[in-house]
């Protein structure tokens, strides 16, 4: 069960306090959420990319001040979204965001993990805290909605072993991914084969909408 605790001086990251707009640190699995400062960014400035088609989670990006400093503005800013980052020891091991205020229920977005730090089910534990949380501010309220490119397989899993099932399948134009689709060539191209087509004058993504009901068994593995 997720819960909150008191910030204690050292033992989390600095960051400008978000009192009102973000719970106290939110532990729970073996890691704790708490929302972007300028700490976490930095950490984050420094994970390992993918690239395609995962290069819309590369974070070099914040190497570049102006960008991080727009990011972080994001990031913390009052609206329909809150934006965490997964915590473990001290070592910002993935993100995760909802969008509180989504008509469809309560959205989970920018799921991501970096490398050096998947396959030991972080990604499981920090949308099982984050979930659990929100289950104790939204008693009652709406599912929780999540969208997943068919081609991330892993992500596929870890949503599956959450409780998360697939109300519908569809083609879905995603921008970034047609854009980099006429630049990557066949070998770059081959895993997502069967996942993409040329229909309509353009690149599709076929992508899950996933949905899980509060209360539904949550499996977070036995990785650490
Ligand atoms: C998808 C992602 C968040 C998963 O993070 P993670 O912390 O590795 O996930 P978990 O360990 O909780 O579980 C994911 C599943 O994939 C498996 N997995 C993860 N990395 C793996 C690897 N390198 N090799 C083999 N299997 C792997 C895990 O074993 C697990 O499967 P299991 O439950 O059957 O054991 C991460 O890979 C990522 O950020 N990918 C790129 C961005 C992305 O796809 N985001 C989701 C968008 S919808």
């Amino acid at each position: 069960m997720a819960r909150t605790i008191a910030m204690q001086p050292g033992d989390s990251p600095p960051g400008k306090s978000l009192v009102g707009l973000y719970p106290p640190p939110v532990a729970g699995h073996g890691l704790v959420l708490h929302p972007w400062n300028e700490a976490l960014l930095a950490q984050i400035a420094a994970w390992g990319a993918r690239g395609f088609p995962y290069h819309a989670f590369d974070m070099t990006q914040l190497n570049q001040p102006s960008r991080a400093r727009g990011v972080l503005a994001r990031m913390t800013e009052n609206g329909p979204h809150r934006h965490f980052v997964a915590v473990e020891e001290g070592t910002a091991v993935g993100r995760a965001s909802v969008n509180l205020r989504d008509e469809a229920g309560l959205y989970l977005w920018s799921v991501h993990v970096p490398p050096e730090h998947e396959g030991r089910g972080v990604c499981r534990r920090m949308l099982a805290t984050l979930m659990e949380w929100l289950e104790e501010e939204f008693a009652g309220g709406p599912d929780f909605i999540l969208s997943t490119n068919a081609f991330a397989t892993h992500a596929h899993r870890a949503y599956g072993a959450l409780g998360f099932e697939t109300f519908e399948t569809r083609w879905h134009y995603d921008k970034e991914i047609a854009e980099r689709l006429w630049r990557v060539g066949p070998e770059e191209r081959e895993p997502v084969s069967k996942h993409v087509r040329f229909a309509n004058g353009r690149w599709e993504v076929r992508t899950h909408l996933m949905r899980r009901r509060h209360g539904a068994p949550m499996s977070t593995g036995p990785k650490r």
